[in-house]
This record gives structure tokens, C-alpha cells and sequence, in this order.
């Protein structure tokens, strides 16, 4: 596995890690749960983090004995949670990311380490641009660039690829169980934040963000 010393890349998640997009996610999921009768808390949320739309659609189908749905209904309320998703964004500024975040990007890339995005989501260039983050990296790849969500490493080994480093000199940021996993298979440093502080997939575990300027 890949060491602190090794490391040239890093690697950031996005909902949870660079801003807490989390909560609307868990806002949305919750409000479709309601209308179709599911059973959904916090806690169910927990395990949608780093997964994709549709496998956190067929997840929440799959928590209840009596939904059915076709595949063409499960494809329109995954639709409908990212309409109500996407209006909640709506509020979100360069305001909405903490200070603290924006400056330790800005220390990383000043002490020569390349900066990547690896997200599952499919809205994360609209968010990147809408909190004015696109610049501070050198490389974007997201839900749209991958065919298998975390825990599969995918998205990780392409934002490596695009930041011309080997997964051993890679870092990983993540929220999540599935991303902390997605790291581990992947060859690189699993390194957790905020509701995977506790994990015991994590390498190294950050009380705040700013914390990286103290290991890298
Ligand atoms: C991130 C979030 C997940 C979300 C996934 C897809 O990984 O942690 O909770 O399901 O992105 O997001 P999207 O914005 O494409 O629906
Ligand atoms: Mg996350």
C-alpha cells in the first residue's frame, strides 16, 4: 500500500470532504423514502455515500419487502431525487465551501502536489463551478467518467491517470466506507474525514481538513 512519504497526488472526494453537499443528498433521498413508503434515516444514508444514483435507487427499493418497481420507474424517481437535489443546490455559493478548505488546497498545490476530484457524482463539475473550486485542480473525474461506482476504485485510477502518478503516490480524501474501500483496492492511501473518521479502512484520520497541511 501506498505510504506518506510516496505520496505526489491527492485525490479528494466531493460531497462530505470538500463541502457538505451530503446533507441535501440525504434531504432528497429522505423525501423520495416518505413518498414511496420506505423506511429511511440518517443512518440508511450512511451507506449511499460515495454510490451511485442508480445503485443507491436500487439500495432503497431493496429496504422494502412490498415496493416493485420496473426498471423504468426505479430510472424516473432516481430522476425525480436529483430534480429535488439539483433545486436544493440552488442555494449554494463559494460562500458554502469553509475557508479552512480552500486555503489548504491552495498550501497542497503550492508544495507540488497535484490535486484531483474523484466522484461518483454526476453533478460535481456544477458544483465545483458554482463554489468557484474548479481551479484549485489539476484534474476532475467524476460519475459521468465511470462505469462502476465506489467501492470499485475506477474513479480513482483514472484521476491518477490524469495526474500522471502511480496509485502507490496517490492519497485518497473520503467521507466514505465505499471510498476508504475504493482506495485500499486501488493501490493508494486511504485516508478519512468527517463520517469515516472512525473507520478501521482508514490509514490516517483527519480531525479537520486543514489537518493534511500537518502531513503533507
Ligand atoms: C456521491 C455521494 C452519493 C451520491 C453519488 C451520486 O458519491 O456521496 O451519495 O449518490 O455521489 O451523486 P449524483 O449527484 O450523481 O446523484
Ligand atoms: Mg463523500
Amino acid at each position: 500500500m501506498a505510504d506518506i512519504g510516496d505520496i505526489k497526488a491527492i485525490i479528494f472526494d466531493l460531497d462530505g470532504v470538500l463541502l457538505s453537499t451530503d446533507k441535501y443528498h440525504y434531504i432528497a433521498w429522505k423525501e423520495l423514502a416518505d413518498e414511496l413508503g420506505i423506511p429511511f434515516c440518517e443512518k440508511n444514508n450512511e451507506m449511499f455515500r460515495g454510490v451511485s444514483r442508480m445503485d443507491c435507487m436500487e439500495m432503497l427499493v431493496s429496504k422494502s419487502a412490498t415496493v416493485v418497481l420496473t426498471n423504468k420507474e426505479k430510472i424516473a424517481y432516481a430522476e425525480k431525487k436529483n430534480a429535488r437535489y439539483r433545486s436544493l443546490l440552488e442555494e449554494i455559493t463559494p460562500e458554502f465551501v469553509e475557508p479552512e478548505v480552500r486555503k489548504t488546497l491552495e498550501k497542497l498545490r503550492m508544495r507540488g502536489y497535484r490535486l484531483a476530484v474523484g466522484s461518483s457524482s454526476k453533478n460535481s463539475k456544477f458544483i465545483l463551478k458554482k463554489t468557484h473550486l474548479t481551479d484549485c485542480f489539476d484534474s476532475i473525474v467524476d460519475g459521468n467518467d465511470i462505469s462502476r461506482s465506489k467501492p470499485d476504485p475506477e474513479v480513482f485510477l483514472k484521476a491518477a491517470i490524469a495526474l500522471k502518478a502511480e496509485p502507490f503516490q496517490c492519497a485518497v480524501i473520503e467521507d466514505a466506507e465505499a471510498g476508504l474501500s475504493a482506495a485500499m483496492s486501488g493501490g493508494m492511501l486511504p485516508i478519512a474525514i468527517g463520517e469515516a473518521k472512525n473507520s478501521p479502512l482508514a490509514k490516517i484520520s483527519l480531525n479537520t481538513f486543514g489537518d493534511l497541511t500537518e502531513i503533507f
